[in-house]
């Protein structure tokens, strides 16, 4: 197989970690005989420092003409002081939107090995199998009006929680088409009780829950969701919200896995191509050091593997080596615990890398 992969590294750690994904996919093309041609573009402040802009055109074209895009991830404190509209962050919103990246699939699964990586005790994680699909185009993220002004002499400030019912509807029956590959259960997150579109949000859910009667649904409210997901995430399989919530119950559920270190994402659009990056951020904190963990960023491959591609025993290939790579008991520092062998960025990648090609 052949394909065309646009890479963008962004900032910080995105950079890092990035260049262990395409090993891990070179890895991949070497054992399975598949070509992965690969073009670079530019995002977030690096692209601003060069560009001057946070998405330059050519990069959003580049990822028009690949089969996937593989992101790593954008932002840094040294520009922080630039306008909204130069910020790092307005390229990857601009991305989502410019590609109509609808849905955000977060997956968070128990890792038997890093249990002691979790603050919650064994008995709460054991077995945990979740994914969140996050509506990732729409909502309160998007909304306008987006501003402040002045209102009878007082400050005053609005943001806009604005959706059309088909972007409703488009997200929640992807979560039911997801749910049906999986343990058939979807929960969807509200705040009915309060928002108007929250109402709106139930009955599409209602309506599309219809024509899945193998599929249970579930209403539930934001803030229960929330005590759930810590007090008992072995009761979800899939978690179906709009924007805002969805980023807030997503890193609150990387903890159940023990580091945001360890969570891949794929963001799907109608037509493609796909979007794939760890749901962390740049860590700025730990950049340059060769310390970043790089298994987000490598699991974000296999689900790239598996959804752009349909290389299923390829993505498997992939989350086996991470598997056994774990078993054997490397870790980051993000993950280490008592009696582990602590290792770099880049040797993370290369036991991953050496573990698939050992399968050959
Ligand atoms: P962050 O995710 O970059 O870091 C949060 C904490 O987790 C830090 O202590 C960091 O060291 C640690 N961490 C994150 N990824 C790690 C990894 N792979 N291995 C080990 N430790 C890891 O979030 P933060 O600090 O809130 O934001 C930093 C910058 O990243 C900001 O400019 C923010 O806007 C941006 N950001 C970008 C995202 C993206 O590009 N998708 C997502 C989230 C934040
Ligand atoms: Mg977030």
């Amino acid at each position: 197989m052949k394909k065309r992969i646009a890479v963008l590294p962004g900032d910080g750690i995105g950079k890092e970690v990035t260049r262990g994904a395409v090993d891990i996919l070179n890895a991949i093309g070497e054992r399975f005989g598949h070509q992965f041609y690969f073009s670079y573009g530019k995002i977030g402040g690096s692209a601003f420092e060069s560009e001057g802009t946070p998405l330059p055109d050519e990069t959003i074209e580049l990822c028009k003409e690949s089969d996937a895009v593989l992101l790593g991830a954008v932002g840094g404190p040294q520009w922080d002081r630039l306008p909204v509209h130069l910020r790092p962050e307005q390229g990857l919103l601009k991305i989502r939107k410019e590609l109509n990246l609808y849905a955000n699939l977060r997956p968070t699964n128990y890792y038997e090995s890093l249990v002691e990586s979790s603050p919650l005790r064994k008995e709460v994680i054991e077995g945990v199998d979740m994914l969140i699909v996050r509506e990732l185009t729409g909502g309160l993220y998007f909304g306008k009006p987006s501003e402040r002004s002045q209102q009878d002499g007082k400050d005053v400030v609005v943001d806009t929680l604005f959706y059309q019912r088909a972007e409703m509807y488009r997200v929640i029956k992807l979560a039911f088409e997801v749910a049906k590959g999986r343990k058939k259960k979807v929960t969807s997150v509200d705040k009915a009780n309060v928002l108007e579109s929250s109402r709106m949000w139930r009955e599409v859910a209602e309506e599309v829950s219809a024509q899945y009667p193998d599929v249970e649904l579930e209403h539930m409210l934001v803030d229960n969701a929330a005590m759930q997901m810590i007090k008992n995430p072995k009761r979800f399989d899939v978690v179906v919200t709009e924007n805002m919530f969805g980023d807030i119950l997503s890193d609150e559920a990387s903890v159940l896995t023990g580091s945001l270190g360890m969570l891949p994402s794929a963001s799907l659009s109608e037509n493609g191509p796909y979007l794939y990056e760890p749901i962390h951020g740049s860590a700025p904190d730990i950049e340059g050091k060769n310390i970043a963990n790089p298994l987000a960023m490598i699991l974000s491959v296999a689900m790239m593997l598996r959804t752009s591609f349909g290389l299923e025993e390829e993505a498997e290939a992939v989350e086996n080596a991470v598997n056994e790579v774990l078993n054997a008991g490397y870790r980051t520092q993000d993950i280490l615990s008592f009696g582990n062998r602590a290792v770099s960025t880049n040797e993370m990648v290369a036991e991953v890398k050496a573990t698939i090609l050992d399968h050959e």
